[in-house]
């Protein structure tokens, strides 16, 4: 049976990932700032049979993530879907900038990943399918860069640089490091006009991640498989 590890699983691409997760037989260990708030996550938690259990997780609390290591010990996971991520917030311009926003921002969505990856590095590698796989984005492509949300970019930006070095220092492990990009969908950050539904979106990744192989690890990948420009 795979086990995955899904953070920001309350809502948006996180839920729907433990829901298409659990569905196809996993057992999910679905993660949440605050579980008693994540209404829709118990639920599906309590019609799952057990495949799904909900932790506590803030993934800008060193502390927290450490909390969660002692609660799961040595379990083997086969998947790690650091999925939590913020936008950083409406001053985010040139002239116009919140710094204390844009530190918040990188360490939920730079470091954070990096921290609940060094944590359950050890239960990766005693997993089978050794795969961590970082939620990204588009806006993190530096080629790309358009002028516009300058801390939301530079936060993907710096999440995949030390994603790609994290590919290389890992290799070792036999860890497969990638960061992948959701597509533009339908969740609290994506808006209602978005162009897929999160559906769409966890099923084209899903697929993606199931055929990642270890010459993939350091690639930055769109939700179809494609790759991006850095
Ligand atoms: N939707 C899109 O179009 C799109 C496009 C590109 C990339 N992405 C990326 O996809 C990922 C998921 O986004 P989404 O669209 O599902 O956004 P969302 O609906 O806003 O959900 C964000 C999730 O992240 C969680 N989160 C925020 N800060 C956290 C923290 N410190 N610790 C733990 N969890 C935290 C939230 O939990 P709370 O409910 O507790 O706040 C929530 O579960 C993000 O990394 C985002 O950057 C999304």
């Amino acid at each position: 049976m795979t086990t995955v590890l899904i953070t920001g699983a309350n809502r948006g691409l996180g839920l729907e990932f433990v829901r298409q997760y659990a569905k196809d037989g996993a057992r999910v260990l679905a993660c949440a700032r605050v579980p008693g708030q994540a209404q829709k996550l118990l639920d599906l938690a309590a019609a799952s049979a057990g495949r799904i259990t909900v932790h506590p997780l803030d993934v800008a609390s060193d502390a927290s993530v450490s909390h969660l290591k002692d609660e799961i010990g040595a379990l083997p996971l086969d998947i790690l879907l650091n999925n939590a991520g913020v936008y950083g917030g409406d001053h985010q311009s040139a002239g116009d900038l919140d710094f204390a926003a844009w530190t918040q921002t990188l360490n939920i969505n730079t470091l954070g990943p990096v921290r609940v990856l060094q944590a359950f590095r050890p239960n990766l590698v005693e997993g089978q399918g050794k795969k961590a796989i970082a939620i990204t984005s588009g806006m993190g492509s530096t080629a790309r860069h358009d002028g516009h949300a300058l801390i939301y970019r530079s936060s993907k930006a710096a999440l995949n640089n030390v994603m790609r070095g994290l590919a290389l220092a890992l290799k070792g492990d036999g860890l497969i490091v990638v960061p992948i990009h959701p597509g533009w969908v339908q969740t609290d950050m994506g808006g209602a006009n978005a162009s897929l539904t999160p559906e769409q979106a966890i099923a084209s990744i899903r697929t993606v991640i199931t055929g990642l192989k270890p010459a993939d690890s350091g690639r930055y990948v769109n939700y179809d498989g494609s790759e991006i420009p850095w």
